[in-house]
Order: C-alpha cells, then structure tokens, then sequence
C-alpha cells in the first residue's frame, strides 16, 4: 500500500514539477520576448487573445488554431521567416489543442535552451504521460469531460472513479491532465506537507484575463505578497477578530429593518443578504456603507451575482482555451470581461477618491493603508503595489467575501 501510494505521490510531484516547470519557462520565454522584440508596433498589431504569458503571433482560427497557415504550400521554413519578420524573434502558434513556442536566431536559442535548459527540456504532452497515476480513457479532443457530464452529480462520478481507480486518479479534461485526489490523508501530504510545490493555480483560461493580478488569480511571489498584505492589514482593521463585531451589529440595524417592512409577509432573503453582507466589508476596504436602494450599489451587487452565476457557464472554456476563439459568446467569457472590468472601474473610481482626500495622519480604511504603504514602498525594487493591483484586489475582497458568507449565513437560517 506504502509503495503504491508513494508512486502515485510521486507520480503527481511530477505533474506539478511540470506545471512548475511549464509557467516558470513561460514567464521567462515573455521576458525574454520583451527584450528582443524590437519592432513592437509590428507586434501589437498580431497581438490577439492568446493566453498574456505567451508572445505574439498570428491569429489563430477556432479549433485547428494556425495549422492551415503552416500547409499552404509553402515551406515550412519560409512561413516562419515570413512569421519572424512580423512577429520578432520568439512567437507562438497555435496548433489545435497546444500553443507552441518558435525560437528564433542563435543567442535566444541559448539563452532557452541552454542557459535555461532546466526549465525547456521537457518533451511536449502529447500523450498521456506515463508518470500520470491510472484513470478512464480519455475521448480525442474532449477527454474525460462527457463522463463528468452525465447527468451525475460530480460528486457521485468521482465516488465511482475513485472506487474504479483507487484515492488518487487522472481526468483528461480538454487541454489538462488533471489529477483528483481523495482521502484526508493524500490531501494532508499532497497539499499540506508539499504545498510549496502543489500551491500554484493551473494556467486556466479565466486566470489569463485576470493577469495574475488579483490574489484569487496569481501565483508564485506576486501571490504571496499580495496575500500576506491584505490579510495583516485587514486583521488591523479588526477583519477576524472580536472587535469587527460592532460594524456587523451596525449593519443588522437596517437589515432588521427592511425585513419588518414585510409585516411578517413571506420574503426572499436572497438580495438582501449580499447587501448586507456586502456593506460590511465596504466598512473595511471604503469607509462607508451604502443604501440597500441605492443604484450604484444595486447595479454593482447584481454585476458580481452575474459574475457568480456565469462561472459555471464558461467552465468548458478553462480546460478547451480554444472554445473561446469560436464567433459569438457561447460560454459568456466576453461578457464576463467586460463586466469584470466595469467593477474594476468601480474601484478605481474610489481609489482615485481616496488620492484625492488622503491623508497619511487619517488612515480611513483598507484603501488608505494600501495607499501608504505604496508610498513606502515606492522606491523598493521588490515593491509590488500598485494601484492596479489594489483594484484587482478589492474585486477579489467582496467576490471571495460576499456570496460566501451570504450563502453561509442563507443555510444557517435554513436550518
Ligand atoms: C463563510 C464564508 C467564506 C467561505 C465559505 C469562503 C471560502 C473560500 C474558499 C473555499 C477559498 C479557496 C478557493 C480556492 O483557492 O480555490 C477561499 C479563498 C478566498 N477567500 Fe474566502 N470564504 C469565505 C469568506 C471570505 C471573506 C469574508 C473574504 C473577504 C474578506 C474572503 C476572501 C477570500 C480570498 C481573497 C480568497 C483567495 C485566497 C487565496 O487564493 O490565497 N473569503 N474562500
């Protein structure tokens, strides 16, 4: 049992080595990219959606990507010279189901592949790695995503899996070889004792739109400074502790309020809940609470609900990349853009508020503090605050806080 369990451990120290591996190799690939990549207006213009780590390249089309444009009856060799000259030196194709890299001219050859050898020599997965532990055949293309989807509920389906192929098992899911992992035990040593090597975000689609800014969506250092800030200044703000209690007892006022307007009529919690929720953390990170009728903040709290409910709708899209590349919006993804931004905008709006009326002897909210320690940390070379990022955060504060504690709190009443 020890030693088949210690295959499948190492099986999936593999896995993630690899992912390791693929966006350390990645990240390195776009840095160098932006060194050499002296005609970036020719770039810009063949920049489209693909994933922001990867460097430009031609447009591909959905699902075969750029295949046709490497069999038009050309060379190979001169499609890439005529690609090289567009693009730069280092650009990416997509090739159905993988994005490959191209490098070009000796010096970035060995800065890749030979001062970075380590992080390049892997050979592409185009099968199912042998080290991956044992799981149900996979169908082309689409992998093991009908098995998840039939009618079962997930749970069931990987109750049925596990007893099938023991606690620790493989998916093909579209694009990704994912590795489930069952049992208290498993997840105690995969996740717990090895999270340093198990703790980063698989490269989702979803996460390429968010561009490792917010804290739900990046990884590596940027993540754990971004984290262990928010956290600590938050906990100063009392977030956590016994004394944010009387914000939440200030809040229960008006909720009690709105309910006895309903004369012990039958209401639905659902809105007012988030609200309320809501309006507590707005105390923390904006200094103020807003009206339940107020539409700035309706419009605001239906954007985030829409957000929530739509993620289960462009979750193909996370495991096929290539899905959102099809015409139309079938799996919300632009949708989901646009409004991910227009709450950005929202609070930039109140940081640019915030600027204005700051004051370093009035430290008002989560705002002001991050504020300050932006100006602290303005000539640090490890400095990683910025006001993009403080947006991006506050956006991940009332969606990892909001719905959860007004589900939590919706089932408590339940009970
Ligand atoms: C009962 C209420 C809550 C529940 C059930 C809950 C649940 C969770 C879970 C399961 C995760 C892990 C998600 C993942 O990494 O895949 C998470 C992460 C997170 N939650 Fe909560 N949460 C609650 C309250 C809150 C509140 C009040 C806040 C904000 C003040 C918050 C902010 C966050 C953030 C920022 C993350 C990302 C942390 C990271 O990736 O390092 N959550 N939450």
């Amino acid at each position: 049992m020890t030693k088949y369990y210690n295959d499948k451990l190492s099986a999936y120290d593999k896995v993630s080595a690899y992912y390791d591996k693929v966006s350390a190799y990645n990240d390195k690939v776009s840095a160098y990219n932006d060194k050499v990549s002296a005609n970036d207006d020719k770039v810009s213009a063949y920049n489209d959606k693909r994933p922001v780590a990867l460097p430009p390249g031609p447009s591909p089309l959905p699902i075969i990507g750029n295949i046709l444009q490497l069999g038009d009856g050309k060379q190979t060799v001169d499609v890439f010279r005529s690609f090289r000259k567009k693009c730069g030196d280092i650009f990416s194709l997509s090739l159905g189901l993988y994005w490959v890299i191209v490098v070009n001219r000796k010096e970035c050859l060995r800065e890749i592949f030979v001062k970075n050898g380590e992080f390049t020599s892997d050979r592409p997965p185009l099968y199912k790695p042998a080290s991956l532990p044992p799981g149900p055949s996979p169908l082309p293309i689409i992998g093991n995503v009908l098995d998840l989807g039939d009618g079962k509920h997930t749970v069931d389906v990987v109750r049925s899996l596990r007893k099938k192929y023991g606690d620790i098992f493989c998916l093909s899911l579209g694009s990704y070889w994912v590795v489930v992992v069952n049992g208290k035990e498993h997840l105690r040593e995969i996740l717990v004792k090895n999270g340093e090597f198990t703790s980063n975000r698989p490269p989702l689609y979803i996460m390429n739109i968010f561009k490792n800014k917010r804290i739900i969506s990046s990884n590596g250092p940027n993540w754990k400074a971004q984290r262990a800030f928010t956290i600590s200044k938050l906990q100063e703000f009392g977030f956590g502790k016994k004394s944010f209690e009387s914000s939440i007892i200030d809040e229960l006022n008006p909720f009690l309020q709105w309910i006895q307007q309903y004369k012990g009529k039958p209401l639905s919690l659902e809105g007012i809940l988030n609200a309320s929720t809501a309006n507590s953390l707005m105390q923390i990170i904006l200094g103020k609470r807003f009206d339940y009728k107020d539409p700035k903040y309706c419009e605001f709290l239906e954007i985030f609900k829409q957000i929530t409910m739509s993620s289960a709708l462009n979750g193909p899209v996370n495991f096929m990349p290539w899905l959102a590349n099809l015409p139309g919006d079938l799996f919300g993804v632009k949708a989901d853009t646009l409004k991910l931004d227009k709450l950005i905008d929202y609070f930039r709006n109140e940081i640019q508020e915030h600027k204005n009326t700051f004051d370093e002897g009035n430290i008002r909210d989560f705002i002001d503090v991050y504020l300050k320690e932006m100006k602290i940390q303005e000539r640090s070379t490890s400095n990683m605050l910025n006001e993009d990022q403080l947006a991006s955060i506050l956006t991940d504060l009332f969606g990892g806080g909001t719905e959860t504690t007004a589900t939590v709190i919706k089932w408590t009443i339940l009970l």
